[in-house]
């Protein structure tokens, strides 16, 4: 069943580019900031599973710390090999200083 929880503050990912972890309920969520807009990714590279949260973000895109590859945090597709899935995306919503995502949907 989808559901709200708090993933992170603003305070938290105040910079351009800012990446921060949650695991609400279970699920790994990583929370960027680009544009000055907020975007949540499941925190799992589609290549080999291990946490986006440890790349950097780049032109509206997370790279993967490990092999390279590329996601567009808007819509969660991959841009550049060696992953060729797409991660899951959150909605997002922005509550005073809080960031909600909802997840299990
Ligand atoms: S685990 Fe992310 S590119 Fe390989």
């Amino acid at each position: 069943m989808a559901e709200w929880v708090k993933a992170a503050t603003t305070e938290e990912c105040s910079g351009e580019g800012c990446v921060h972890a949650a695991t609400p309920e279970g699920e790994a969520v990583v929370v960027v900031k680009v544009d000055g807009e907020y975007f949540a990714l499941e925190d799992r590279c589609s290549h080999q599973d291990f946490p986006l949260s440890d790349g950097s973000i780049e032109n509206g895109q997370i790279e993967c710390v490990f092999h390279g590859a590329r996601f567009d945090v808007r819509t969660g597709k991959a841009k550049s090999l060696p992953a060729i899935k797409p991660v899951k995306t959150y909605p997002v919503e922005v509550r005073g200083d809080e960031i909600w995502v909802q997840v299990g949907g």
